[in-house]
């Protein structure tokens, strides 16, 4: 009783201090993570097996975190999707991308030992509660969400139709190749589709998703709910391929698009509670946009999922860059990283 009464008056940055001198993912409050394992899972790419401490809320399949880590001296976060493994562990696949300070940290120099900041666990990604067959397209990296979701299907033995179609653009590239053939062989209603776009491989098809493809996908049965994860053109894509053909459609994109088609010139964004004004390019999201003017607005995925950016509108017309559509109504939580300004705008920043 009176250990516990010296230790509430110990501050937590002192606390922590001690704690992990015995143990490093011991903190009072901070949710911690450390790498327990390390495979190479592709070309550039890393599978790091994570032990959190009890802090840390468990991912459900689907799902995203934030992660980070000191990179030369500061604290770098990154959102992955983990894959929840037995006994509360997870695994996240990382590929080192250009100039992502983070990516490359973790692929190139995380070693079994480290420990990583882990977010809260956010986004909604899931199969619809129905048996509808279901179409899981994955371009790249947006395959680490999607094999959450298989992972978690095959241990709770479903039965379900589905079939997963993956496209990389170098055999390479190809992350759980053999655990996707094995999860295929092991269960009847999985089909798998592999596809290179850059390079022909005997173990895999060649070509992009298309409507010849999406034809020999989904063959003659009901319209299947659809899931699409990947870059913002793949998955662009895909909405405008699968979306009037579905019976429901859910995407991710882990990268909103640079410049939206169509919209040219600026628009005049007042900062209300800052005072500021500025001038933003319409074919720019929001908070690519404001970083572009040196400001530092709140931020996370940077895919419209996590909700840290999301700010209110009290006027103007935005553009959701990942449907196109336009709001003219005020919003009390626009999410800046996925909306662009369509007109002048007053943001509540
Ligand atoms: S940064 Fe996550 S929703 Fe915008």
């Amino acid at each position: 009783m009176l250990g516990r009464a010296w230790t509430a008056l110990v501050p937590d940055h002192v606390f922590d201090f001690w704690a992990e001198r015995v143990s490093p993912t011991w903190s009072r409050r901070r949710p911690l993570a450390r790498v327990v394992a390390r495979e190479t899972a592709a070309d550039d790419t890393v599978t790091l097996v994570l032990a959190p401490n009890r802090h840390v809320r468990r991912p459900a399949p689907g799902q995203h975190l934030m992660v980070g880590a000191e990179v030369d001296g500061r604290l770098v976060r990154r959102s992955y999707s983990p894959s929840p493994l037995p006994g509360g562990r997870f695994a996240i696949t990382v590929k080192a991308v250009p100039g992502g300070r983070l990516s490359d940290h973790l692929v190139r120099h995380a070693r079994v030992g480290d420990v990583l900041a882990i977010g809260e666990p956010f986004g909604t990604l899931a199969l619809p509660g129905d048996e509808t067959p279901v179409l899981l397209l994955a371009g790249g990296s947006g395959i680490t969400p999607l094999i959450a979701l298989l992972r978690d299907q095959a241990a709770r033995g479903s039965t379900r139709p589905i079939t997963l179609a993956y496209w990389v653009r170098t055999p390479g590239e190809a992350c759980f190749v053999d655990e996707l053939g094995a999860l295929a062989v092991g269960h009847p209603s999985l089909r798998v589709h592999i596809a290179t776009t850059r390079a022909t491989d005997p173990r895999f098809a060649q070509g992009r998703l298309d409507a010849d493809t999406l034809a020999m996908l989904t063959g003659e049965g009901s319209a299947p709910h659809v899931i699409a994860c990947g870059g913002a053109g793949f998955v662009a894509h895909a909405r405008a391929l699968c979306e009037p053909r579905a019976a429901s459609f859910q995407a991710e994109a882990f990268s909103p698009p640079d410049a939206l088609p169509g919209e040219t010139g600026d628009a005049e964004v007042r900062l209300a509670r800052s005072g500021t004004t500025l001038r933003v390019p319409r074919n720019q999201p929001l908070l690519a946009a404001l970083e572009a003017a040196g400001l530092r607005p709140a931020h996370g995925c940077r895919m419209g999922i996590c909700n840290t950016c999301a700010c209110g509108k009290s006027a103007g017309i935005t553009r959701d860059v990942l449907t196109g559509a336009r709001d003219p109504e005020p919003a009390t939580a626009l999410r800046l990283c996925v909306n662009a300004a369509a007109g002048d705008l007053v943001l509540d920043l």
